[in-house]
């Protein structure tokens, strides 16, 4: 697709759109370790097209860094990364560039470039990635301000945005040059319910009217039930369950019904680990 085309669209595509045969992501047997520590032990994790598959899992169990993988920004110690039919580890430089315009990105902080515009923020990967004019590029990112909800606000300052507008401003410019797959991490952290619930709209309206395929990592359950058409649990490194929202909402899964209901875990304190870890000088987690 190339980028000047867009796609917008009043239609709306109703969730059996989801093309049953062709994965856009293809995890297998990921193990990731950060220095000596695992992180992801055996990952398996398929997303089909135009499917929104939501992330869960405690803080500390992995969900971003199986984004940071997906990206490509590490080397995963084994396992396979299929994006779009391409795998990570076999992919040419250039091929893995072309790649790269196809992923749009929203990360967890959301940053903008404080000292740029909105519109020049949204701007940017049109003026680093293509070759379009500029009369062009202004009108691509304001119709893309216009998608979240921002028309009209290109020229303020980030600092001049509330939170929501902030989240939506990065969530434009992860969607600039129509991506086919969508990283969102935590868009709706900090965020009040109305604002968190205007994303959860803008995030349906994106695989909706554009036909994106999204993985969004939240940790607020009553997003993840309204958008998501299967959500992912990871826990202890490992994809502890894969469902549709009724299946995750009737497991009986100790840990998934945990997170569900909020309760903590209850993980056991071994007293000698514990005062080893208390008098050891070095201590790190293994
Ligand atoms: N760059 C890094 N270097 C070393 N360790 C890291 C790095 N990034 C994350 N970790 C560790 O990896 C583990 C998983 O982190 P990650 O950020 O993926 O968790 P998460 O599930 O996204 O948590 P949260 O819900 O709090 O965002 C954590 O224990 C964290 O300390
Ligand atoms: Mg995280």
């Amino acid at each position: 697709m190339s980028t000047t085309e867009t796609k917008h669209t009043s239609k709306q595509q109703p969730r059996s759109q989801i093309n049953e045969h062709e994965n856009v992501i293809e995890v297998k047997g990921l193990v990731t370790h950060y220095g000596q520590r695992k992180i992801l032990d055996g990952v398996d994790f398929e997303v089909k097209k135009g499917e929104i598959r939501v992330v869960m899992g405690g803080s500390g169990s992995g969900k971003s860094t199986l984004l940071w993988y997906m990206l490509g920004l590490y080397q995963p110690t084994a396992g396979e990364i299929k994006l779009l039919g391409k795998d990570l580890q076999k992919i040419s430089f250039n091929d893995h560039l072309n790649l790269k315009q196809d992923i749009g990105v929203s990360f967890q902080s959301g940053a903008l470039f404080s000292s740029m515009s909105v519109g020049d923020n949204v701007a940017l990967p049109l003026r680093e990635l293509t070759d379009l004019d500029e009369n062009t590029i202004r009108i691509i990112s304001r119709m893309k301000l216009e998608v979240v909800n921002l028309g009209g606000f290109h020229k303020l300052m980030p600092a001049q945005l509330s939170g929501g507008m902030i989240k939506r401003a990065a969530l434009a410019r992860s969607i600039v040059m129509d991506p086919k797959l969508l990283f969102f991490d935590e868009p709706s952290a900090g965020l009040d319910p109305v604002v968190a619930s205007e994303i959860d709209d803008l995030i349906l309206s994106l695989r909706d009217t554009m036909g994106m395929s999204m993985v969004v990592v939240t940790h607020e359950l009553d997003s993840a039930f309204k958008i998501a058409d299967r959500i992912t649990v990871l826990d202890n490194g490992k994809n502890l369950i894969t469902g549709t929202v009724e299946e995750i909402k009737r497991s009986t899964n100790k840990r998934v019904m945990d997170l569900l209901q909020r309760r903590s875990r209850h993980d056991k304190l071994n007293p000698t680990e514990y005062l080893r870890r208390l008098t050891q000088e070095n201590y790190t987690l293994s």
